[in-house]
């Protein structure tokens, strides 16, 4: 049994601190210490001996280096593969983030399945829920067997076990806040257990080329108890978004070793489990309330994925002393910063009115190609003039109320003609582009994309 000291760890980030504070003075989060055991840092010189990271290690020639990309295996899912940049890197680690009751454990029991076809025997192991239950899930999902098995564990040393017995080619843990080891002395679920489980873990994905999802609960005010403190040892971080209520769910990269991040699938959650979205622009666009004010379609990107998303506004006479405003889906600062160039370039008077901006769909919206659409639509419902339906916007808006270029228009305008837009104001900077089937209208102000917008309506 080696030594063990006491630390207190944060439980929101994993700060360590040797005394107990109220204040974590890395993250910011209250009363989120814990008295933990950390294991005694091994002594210099010996390495800790459980540690196996296959194979020693040799310098090789720069030179002499492999490229040569191993081949990835798509899961059969397309968006799935779409948010890890193409297929599953065999060996990789993966973290899943998500709320609880989001969708975790149906999307990676769908994956789990398809990949006991393809890939080789998949090991998928719960801590959370029992064979049976896991199997009643499956068969809702059509879930078939064939190379997959299940087991209900949150011994880490016993699933090691089951790993040799079953030699998989991918491993599911369900979720990595259950497992523990009793060798680490601190409480199953702690910070410094989900770590060292994670990392343990870690070293058997990469000495034996596992593949291995880990799947991680986050909490409801979007700080990680535990993932976030995984987020670097991993290969590829995807959290899920959205509300629990709505039925589209987006699966996002935030990490990603081998693509590109902030790329983004979209599932439907149906009663068959989760259903690809291949067309989200039409999703987002569904129950758009054509010919009302207060709403502008905009054509964003998230990672090489182009999307129209409806951003809507609403504009009325505040009846309390300080105006309100409220932005959800949009940066709160940015949309305080455009009602100020509204006010101040345009002569939109503002002062006065609560001004509310969301983005239809749960979508969240950071780029700052989506000022013009929130800029339209503020001033569409101000005027209480619908903007014309067929027309959709991009781009950034400055302070001196210039619209900006952006990059990749053309991606984007190619998307508005594959939904049937008509036309699309975009920066004049951005031009020439061609597309066909879309009238481009350059604009270099804010005040003049909205006099194209108005004489249209
Ligand atoms: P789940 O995958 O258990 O969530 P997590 O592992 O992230 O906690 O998903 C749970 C929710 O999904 C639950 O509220 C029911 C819903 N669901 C469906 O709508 N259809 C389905 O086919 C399945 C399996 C679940
Ligand atoms: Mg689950």
């Amino acid at each position: 049994m080696s030594k063990t000291r006491t630390v207190f760890a944060c439980q929101a980030c994993g700060f360590e601190s040797s005394k107990w504070l109220g204040r974590c003075p890395d993250c910011g989060e209250w009363n989120s210490f814990v008295e933990e055991h950390a294991p005694a840092p091994a002594p210099a010189g010996k390495g800790r001996p459980d540690v196996a990271m296959g194979n020693a290690s040799q310098p090789r020639p720069y030179e002499d280096v492999d490229v040569a990309e191993a081949a990835r295996v798509p899961s059969g899912i397309g968006e799935f593969d779409r948010v890890l940049g193409g297929g599953i890197v065999p060996g990789s680690m993966v973290l899943i983030g998500g709320e609880p009751g989001i969708g975790k454990s149906t999307l990676l029991l769908q994956v789990a399945h398809l990949l006991g076809r393809t890939h080789g025997a998949v090991l998928y192991v719960s801590g959370e829920e029992s064979e049976r239950q896991v199997k009643l899930r499956g068969e809702r999902l059509g879930v078939a067997g064939g190379g997959l098995f299940l087991a209900t564990e949150t011994s880490l040393e016993r699933i090691l076990e089951h790993v040799d017995a079953v030699r998989p080619a991918a491993l599911v843990v369900d979720s990595v806040q259950t497992m523990y080891s009793p060798k680490f002395a601190s409480a199953p679920g702690s910070i410094s257990q989900v770590r060292e489980v994670a990392t343990q873990l870690l070293f058997l994905a990469k000495g034996r080329g596992i593949t291995t999802f880990l799947i991680g609960h986050v909490t409801k005010d979007g700080s990680l108890a535990g993932p976030k403190s995984l987020e670097h040892i991993v290969d590829t971080v995807l959290y899920f978004e959205g509300e629990k209520r709505q039925h589209h769910r987006i699966v996002r990269a935030v990490k990603n070793r081998f693509g590109a991040v902030s790329e983004l699938g979209v599932f439907e959650m149906t009663e068959k489990g989760l259903v690809p979205v291949p067309n989200p622009s039409a999703l987002f666009l569904a129950e758009r309330p054509v010919g009302s004010p207060g709403s502008a379609v905009v054509a964003t990107l998230e990672g090489t994925r182009p999307m129209l998303v409806e951003v809507q506004a609403l504009v009325s006479p505040t009846s309390f002393g300080t105006p309100r405003r409220m932005a959800l889906g949009v940066d709160a600062n940015r949309t305080n910063l455009l009602l100020a160039v509204l006010e101040k370039r345009v002569g939109l008077e503002l002062m006065s009115d609560d001004v509310f901006v969301s983005v239809a769909g749960g979508l969240e919206v950071n780029e700052p190609a989506a000022d013009l659409g929130v800029a339209a639509a503020v001033a569409s419902s101000f005027r209480n003039r619908a903007l014309p339906a067929h027309t959709t916007v991009f781009g950034e808006v400055g302070l001196a109320g210039e619209v900006r270029a952006i990059g990749q228009p053309a991606l984007r305008a190619r998307e508005a003609a594959v939904m049937g837009f008509k036309r699309c104001l975009l920066p004049t900077r951005n031009l020439p582009l061609d597309v066909p089937g879309l009238e481009l209208i350059g604009v270099s102000s804010l005040e003049g994309a909205l006099e194209r917008l108005f004489d249209e309506g």
